[in-house]
């Protein structure tokens, strides 16, 4: 009796799994679709569609709930698969403090599926230390190396997300080092924006007791850095975080056409 429903179960698994490479198989020819023929990566309003369709499935059922859970899953491996096949690149976002590095690269894993990884998160997680107390304890110099180094190990992971802490551009080796498998975001914003986004959050050592003027000069002296490590320019002034996310995908994808679909169509997405 036993044998027999696990032979049961082993059934199921094989059609699951069959049933859910094809799935992706499926989706993965989408993407490939909308890339040449220059249509948004992300249509929320078809997944919402789906999901209400497994809903009507499952009404039934005391597994609504967990299976739509899993569905989520299923939505979100779903678009890593796309988006690795459209874009077989790392996304790198560079910008000056307050550009919305973190907020934007958070939600562009959640919405891409991509594996997300913060610089300056990385180097507290490798020396149980925050940003501020290391700047404090051993100056720019030890910090910048510590930057290097966590960048080095970064710049080898695929389909990842990668948000990079304003100065790493200063290094010519982490701009590089990140280009070998990842296309550069340069999120841009106004010095007064950077400023409100940036005031009273006092784990930024360079910017303590900053004005709206130094800010600018920095940012003035940074800019050629950040222009000249960018693959694309994003200004974020006014942009609500799912707007960014969306023009940083779709332009990504449209760019990474082949050769012969892009010519024609392309606009200049540098400033
Ligand atoms: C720095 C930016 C910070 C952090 C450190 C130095 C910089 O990251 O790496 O305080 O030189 O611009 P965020 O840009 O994420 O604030």
């Amino acid at each position: 009796m036993l044998d027999l429903l696990r032979s049961e179960i082993d059934a199921c698994d094989s059609q699951v799994t069959d049933a859910l490479l094809r799935r992706l198989a499926a989706a993965v020819r989408i993407a490939a679709y909308k890339q040449e023929h220059n249509l948004a990566f992300y249509h929320p309003r078809r997944e919402a569609a789906v999901m209400d369709r497994i809903g009507q499935l499952l009404q039934e059922t005391p597994y609504a709930e967990p299976i739509r859970e899993l569905y989520r899953t299923v939505f979100r491996l779903s678009r890593r698969a796309q988006l690795q096949h459209v874009v077989p690149h790392n996304i790198v976002l560079i910008g000056f403090m307050g550009s919305g590095k973190s907020t934007v690269g958070r939600a562009l894993a959640e919405l891409s599926g991509y594996d997300y990884y913060d610089v300056d998160r990385v180097i507290e997680a490798d020396t149980g230390h925050a940003v501020a107390r290391l700047f404090e304890t051993g100056g720019e110099g030890y910090f910048r190396e510590l930057e290097r180094q966590a960048v080095a190990r970064l710049c080898g992971a695929s389909a990842a997300i990668i948000a990079c802490g304003g100065g790493c551009v200063l290094d010519k080796r982490n701009v590089a080092c990140l280009k070998q498998q990842g296309k550069l975001v340069w999120l841009t914003a106004e010095p007064e924006t950077l400023y409100d986004r940036i005031r009273g959050n006092g784990e930024r050592p360079l910017l303590v007791n900053k004005t709206k003027q130094d800010i600018a000069a920095m940012l003035a002296l940074r800019q050629p850095l950040y222009h000249s490590a960018a693959d694309y320019v994003v200004p974020t002034d006014d942009k609500p975080v799912g707007e960014i996310v969306e023009t940083i995908l779709n332009t990504l994808i449209w760019d990474s056409r082949p050769p012969a679909a892009t010519a024609a169509v392309l606009p200049d997405c540098r400033q």
